[in-house]
């Protein structure tokens, strides 16, 4: 498949197994999607353009690399949200954005009920933030809603993904490269990955 990444690290694996256990309660699932937000993305960010700089040591002058271009974080809410922290703690500059999307239940198409982007979305290489691509819908809403505003440097990192979700998010967006750590066999009836984790949402924040 075009445009995919799927992440083989072996500590992302290892979160990955933490994370689907039914055993682990929030406040764990918590911190482990928060590092597993990070490993994606700095998987994700491997191309984002940095320039030579330099930085005084307590010694000496040191050659050093910065950031070239401005990063931006978009979560889609709720769950895109464990995906943040530990991203923003590393890369400060990064600019947040949230995207508020619930599926319908019956149509599983997603609902928008909020919207805040950041500035300079045009010039920004894009993270959009969501562990879970389902049937796409939501990643896909959450895409056009980032070009609508001229962003043009989109990836999306996820956690879990399905070949269902994959082949819309490409076919609606053939840019958007899609970094996942599984894809997942079947997306049953009501719309779950299975073996998938659950539903995110409500592992990270249900207790
Ligand atoms: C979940 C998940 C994704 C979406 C994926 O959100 O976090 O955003 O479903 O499904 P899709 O690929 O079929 O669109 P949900 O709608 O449950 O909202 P929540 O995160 O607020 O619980
Ligand atoms: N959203 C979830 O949180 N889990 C799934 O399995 C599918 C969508």
């Amino acid at each position: 498949m075009r445009k995919l990444t799927v992440c083989g690290d072996p500590i992302l694996q290892h979160i990955l197994a933490e994370l689907r256990d039914k055993n682990t309660a929030p406040p764990r699932f918590r911190d482990m999607m928060e590092g597993a937000g990070l490993l994606m993305g700095l998987e994700a960010l491997k191309d984002v353009r940095s320039q030579p700089s330099q930085v005084i040591t307590p010694l000496k002058a040191a050659p050093a690399r910065r950031l070239a271009q401005p990063v931006a974080l978009v979560a889609i809410l709720r769950a895109g949200l464990g995906m943040l922290s530990g991203l923003q703690r590393y890369v400060p500059e990064a600019r947040v954005g949230h995207i508020g999307l619930y599926r319908n239940e019956e149509t599983l198409n997603p609902i928008r009920y909020y919207v805040r982007l950041p500035v300079q979305v045009e010039k920004s290489f894009i993270l959009l933030l969501d562990p879970m691509l389902a049937t796409g819908g939501s990643a896909a809403e959450a895409v056009r809603i980032l070009k609508t505003d001229g962003a043009k440097d989109i990836r999306l990192v996820t956690l879990l993904a399905t070949r269902t979700g994959i082949r819309r998010v490409h076919r609606e967006h053939p840019d958007v490269h899609i970094y996942t750590a599984a894809v997942d066999p079947v997306l049953n009836k009501i719309g779950y990955i299975v073996p998938g984790l659950g539903d995110a949402g409500d592992r990270l924040f249900t207790l």
